[in-house]
């Protein structure tokens, strides 16, 4: 396991880019956002690849970008999208890889972070009770992939403070 890659997953808005990019500064390490890869080598958006290509095609660029991100030699914090380590064989990659950190805050932090964001097609235009209900369960679904990482971090608040320090 190379020490200094470190992966983070959990579900949309779990904070994974925002804790990322402050663990990056505090270990002077590059930092990675696994859908901007994606975005990068597809030409398009999130959006855009979910809506021309469809969620299996996107599924296949992601496998691709997170291996060729896995296999790269020097050390970084990747933030990995949602959906990452619940297809393949992606999460037993990511652990072999580097160390991993599932990011596990309430639902209901979540909830209002994705209610900021206009980027997430798997929960365009639902209100927040369809949101809330469409969480729990991709939550339930993915929770056992998620368990796989070496660290479970479900208070976000106090990952911040213990970065101030
Ligand atoms: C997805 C999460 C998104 C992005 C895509 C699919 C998912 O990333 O990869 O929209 O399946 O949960 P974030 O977790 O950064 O929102």
């Amino acid at each position: 396991m190379n020490k200094e890659k470190i992966i983070l997953v959990g579900m949309p808005g779990s904070g994974k880019s925002t804790l990322g990019k402050a663990v990056a500064e505090v270990l002077q390490l590059s930092f990675f956002d696994l859908d901007q890869v994606i975005e990068e080598e597809a030409g398009r958006s999130i959006p855009e690849i979910f809506e021309e290509l469809g969620e299996e095609e996107f599924r296949m660029l992601e496998r691709r970008a997170l291996s060729k991100m896995l296999n790269t030699p020097h050390g970084y914090v990747l933030a990995t999208g949602g959906g990452a380590p619940c297809f393949f064989d992606n999460m037993e990659e990511i652990n072999a890889a580097g160390l991993s950190i599932f990011l596990d805050p309430p639902l209901e932090q979540i909830l209002i972070r994705l209610s900021h964001s206009q980027n997430r097609p798997m929960f365009a235009g639902l209100d927040s009770e369809a949101r809330l209900a469409k969480l729990r369960m991709i939550y339930g679904q993915r929770q056992p992939f998620y368990r796989r990482a070496h660290f479970r971090l479900n208070n976000i608040a106090v990952v911040s403070d213990i970065l101030a320090l």
